[in-house]
């Protein structure tokens, strides 16, 4: 019996392949791969751009502050899983247009700051420039998440030359000090463990370990200022 309905499976899914033949499939594959590559190309570009901007702003900086106001820069593109997972959500269409039109962090840019000042010198160097535009602006430094979160978050548009024309590509930045990032990424890992129940209790201490993360941030800062001051 079940040999039987296998058998003919077999036989239903051989009648389908033999309508569309080998090449209409490599063709359709094709049709629906393409501008996606393209794409995420074109955000790999945009996202390149942007940390050179970094590189460059911390060279420079580096000299006139006497510290790197920068520690890292990640960069990272959404993979298709979860872009697939943001278009369902938002009920749009499957398509390269709708990413671009809809999505706002497929390219994300993170830059870990020494201090809290650097966050806010360089997001406005970083907005000056003129081929930068803002599109968002988000400050849960400011105005951390109820959860304790915090981080400068931009979406901005930034221009890429290609060979035949020039494209305007979104890309999320993030900037944050390493302590907030340390807690953020320990944050997320907890939250998305597997079948983890985040108690009122779990979320008070969480939101705890950010606040005292918060106070070590800006001691350091004072501290940072006062030998800064010191040796001047
Ligand atoms: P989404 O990207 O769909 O979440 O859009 P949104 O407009 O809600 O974004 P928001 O700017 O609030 O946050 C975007 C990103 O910031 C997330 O993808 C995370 O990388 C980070 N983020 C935001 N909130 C949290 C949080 O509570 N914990 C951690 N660990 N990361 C967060
Ligand atoms: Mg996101």
């Amino acid at each position: 019996m079940t040999e039987r309905k296998s058998e003919n499976l077999g036989m239903i899914e051989q009648a389908v392949l033999n309508r569309i033949s080998q090449g209409e499939i490599k063709g359709r594959i094709h049709q629906l791969a393409l501008p996606y590559k393209e794409l995420m190309a074109y955000y790999r570009c945009a996202m390149m751009q942007v940390e050179t901007k970094f590189n460059v702003l911390n060279e420079e900086l580096s000299l006139q502050y006497d510290h790197n106001p920068i520690e890292t820069i990640k960069t990272r593109l959404k993979t298709p899983e979860s872009i697939a997972n943001k278009l369902i959500k938002k009920q749009v269409p499957l398509t390269a247009e709708s990413i671009e039109e809809s999505i706002c962090d497929v390219a994300g840019v993170r830059v870990i700051c020494s201090f809290q000042s650097d966050i806010y010198m360089l997001a406005d160097a970083l907005l000056k420039q003129d081929d930068i535009t803002l599109l968002k602006r988000k400050d849960y430094i400011a105005n951390p998440k109820e959860n304790g979160y915090r981080s400068l978050h931009l979406i901005v548009q930034i221009p890429i030359y290609l060979h035949d024309q020039k494209k305007l590509m979104k890309v999320e930045v993030q900037f944050r000090t390493i302590s907030m990032d340390w807690w953020a990424s320990l944050e997320h890992k907890i939250r998305y463990k597997k079948d983890v129940i985040i108690t009122p209790e779990i979320a008070k201490e969480l939101r705890e370990c950010a606040e005292i993360s918060d106070v070590l941030d800006r001691r350091m800062e004072m501290i940072q200022q006062k030998v800064e001051c010191g040796n001047q």
